[in-house]
């Protein structure tokens, strides 16, 4: 295994610093909560001892419910990253064919090279909307296929899949009887009520993945949890866990347990809040000329573009946007894409913020357009 650092982590606010950024536009989550916030209250006794290796077992019974299958059919993981990386490293061995979208969260498609798969992209392409064509992707399976890996609602274009074609990849790769990893890390990201199902309740094929970061803003719960009916590669994945950490941290899962009791009642603020961005982002992206977008569905990010007559130096942009005007967004880079694409995440900032960050992508376009 060869492991390359992502550049989406290698230039993440975190690691440049959250006091260096003015406005931040490139989260991908809601506004970060305190323990307050969420309403998280740790006893004194909580005992620090070594956990369920599958993860806490009260957390682990309220999940199931969501996904239809028994607690031991969920495995809770250190975020929907290590979800990924324990489903890919159980799963796939060098050389084995894997299909994965592109764009996407990185991870779901660098893990496969770290482990140096045949990896093969499933590719959304701007001229189509970025819409998900499940013929084209049914199409590229192989008789070899190891995995196929679909992301909804989709990083970094904000798409989401129907239910009518999550219902048909899926019962494609069970009649094929390969596994479907759905990274449904923004699930809960939906505009209304969640109604699409989860692919795990849809057949012992599929996989589910998912996580509090993004809805409920609070990614320092390092909690996200793998599903699946399918007790074969339940044995698998927990061994792959016991030997990546042995088990989850006993308070993290408490604090995750506390937070998913409260979910629909934390989540109705946070739905409305998103809406007003959401509204902000769509009224801009209306008033300007300078950038173009497909507009997301669902999720809290979008993937505008620099509209191709205008002629400017796209390094030049990026530095300007930051050094000048102090706004920071996701650069295509971070998404195997040009840099006159980037992703804006419009839920975390402050109205404020939100409103002088989007102000800053048009005047630094006309700053140093040169036509
Ligand atoms: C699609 C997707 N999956 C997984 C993750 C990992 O998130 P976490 O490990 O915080 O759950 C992210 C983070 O951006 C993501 O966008």
């Amino acid at each position: 295994m060869y492991f390359k650092r992502m550049k989406i982590e290698q230039e993440s606010p975190e690691e440049f610093g959250y006091g260096n950024i003015k406005y931040n536009l490139t989260e991908s989550s809601t506004t970060d909560k305190t323990m307050k916030d969420v309403g998280i209250v740790l006893p004194e006794d909580t005992l620090l001892c070594y956990g369920d290796h599958y993860g806490n077992e009260k957390l682990r019974e309220l999940l199931a419910k969501e996904y239809g299958v028994s607690k031991d059919n969920i495995i809770i993981t250190v975020g929907a990253c290590m979800a990924v990386f324990t489903i890919y490293s159980a799963l796939l061995n060098p050389g084995d064919h894997v299909i994965v979208m592109h764009p996407n969260y990185p991870a779901d498609i660098d893990i496969t090279h770290s482990l140096g798969c045949n990896t093969e992209y499933y590719r959304l392409k701007q001229e189509n909307g970025f819409k998900f064509d499940v013929d084209e992707l049914a199409s590229m399976i192989k008789p070899e296929t190891k995995l196929v890996n679909i992301t909804y609602p989709h990083n970094p274009t904000g798409t989401v899949i129907s239910e009518a074609d999550l219902r048909k990849i899926v019962k494609i790769c069970e009649e094929k009887k390969i596994h479907i990893l759905v990274d449904e890390t923004y699930g809960d990201l939906t505009v209304g009520p969640r109604t699409t199902p989860r692919a795990a309740s849809l057949s012992p094929y599929a996989i589910s993945i998912e996580s509090l970061s993004k809805a409920i803003g609070v990614p320092g719960i390092r909690t996200g949890w793998i599903a699946s009916g399918d007790d074969e590669l339940i044995m698998k994945l927990i061994a792959a866990k016991e030997q990546i950490c042995i088990c989850g941290s006993v308070v993290d899962e408490e604090c995750a347990y506390q937070v998913l009791s409260r979910r629909e009642e934390l989540m109705a603020p946070i739905k409305e809040d998103i809406a007003v961005k959401f509204a902000i982002v769509k009224e801009f992206m209306a008033s300007q000329d300078v950038l173009d977008w497909v507009e997301p569905e669902g999720g809290v990010v979008c993937f505008p573009w620099i509209k191709p007559e205008i002629d400017l130096d796209v390094e030049e942009y990026h530095k300007v946007l930051n050094e000048k005007y102090g706004v920071f967004i996701g650069p295509g880079h971070w998404f195997d894409f040009d840099d006159r694409h980037f992703r804006v995440g419009y839920a975390w900032p402050s109205v404020e913020e939100l409103k002088a960050g989007l102000q800053g992508l048009v005047d630094a376009v006309k700053d140093v357009r040169k036509n």
